[in-house]
């Protein structure tokens, strides 16, 4: 996702923090909210130092595989980044500025994990070779679903956060259990979907947001849910 979804996401997250996470991570964050720190691990991306955390934004997966079948990336992925952060996050002993700059690339990856394309092809990277037009304008399927939607429906990301609707404890639930893999799966499955969603070249507008809105908005809802998910179980 671009910003508005990362910050959707952490909004969303920031409402469903247990009492004990809720005070650990404003410890860390210096009472800055997660919707605040949720751009960070794209902000580095230019800076050649942070260069090895570049290929942790997404993990591809060949159509109708899972991720235990693939031959890891050398340079990590998606799952590998997850990973890493939660145990550098845990562990107490690591400074503070370790912690903290975990925990911030972690709020970021639990959000592109669920933006599908993110959990797409290699052959097209995630989508990013597949041009489309979007409005007459030059884009790419990729870009469609990480801001073209966002961008084009106008809200702030706390109005965004805002209009998702009110679940009750057990549908919060629902949406949160399962495992990390099982979210892959379920990303990669949508992938699945958006890729026949369009043809090279195809002229996206109004028609394509009309019938993928919903993806995005629960995309986004499921993404804030289960990092708030997370990060609970982290500060236990
Ligand atoms: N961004 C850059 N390369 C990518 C890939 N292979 N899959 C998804 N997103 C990407
Ligand atoms: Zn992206
Ligand atoms: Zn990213």
């Amino acid at each position: 996702w671009s910003k508005t979804g990362h910050r959707v996401i952490g909004e969303i997250a920031q409402e469903e923090l247990s009492g004990k996470a809720r005070r650990a991570i404003d410890k860390l964050l210096g009472g800055k909210s997660i919707a605040s720190i949720s751009n960070f691990a794209d902000e580095i991306k230019a800076d050649r130092r942070f260069k090895e955390f570049s290929a942790w934004h997404y993990v591809n997966i060949p159509a109708g595989k899972v991720y235990n079948d693939i031959e890891p990336n050398k340079y990590g992925d998606l799952v590998v980044g997850i990973r890493k952060c939660i145990a550098m996050v845990e562990n107490e002993k690591n400074t503070k500025a370790d912690r903290v700059f975990y925990l911030k690339m972690l709020v970021h990856l639990i959000g592109d994990l669920h933006q599908p394309m993110h959990v797409g092809r290699v052959e097209d990277k995630g989508g990013n070779d597949i041009q489309v037009q979007w409005f007459g304008r030059g884009s790419n399927l990729h870009k469609v679903w990480d801001s073209n939607m966002i961008d084009d429906y106008g809200l702030s990301f706390s109005e965004l956060a805002n209009t998702l609707p009110k679940l009750d404890k057990k549908g919060i639930r629902n949406i949160q259990k399962g495992t990390l893999l099982d979210w892959v799966e379920e990303s990669h499955k949508i992938a699945d979907t958006l890729y026949d969603s369009v043809e090279v070249g195809e002229k996206l507008a109004y028609r394509y947001s009309y019938t993928w809105w919903g993806t995005v908005e629960s995309q986004l809802h499921k993404g804030g849910l289960r990092l708030a998910q997370v990060l609970n179980d982290l500060f236990k």
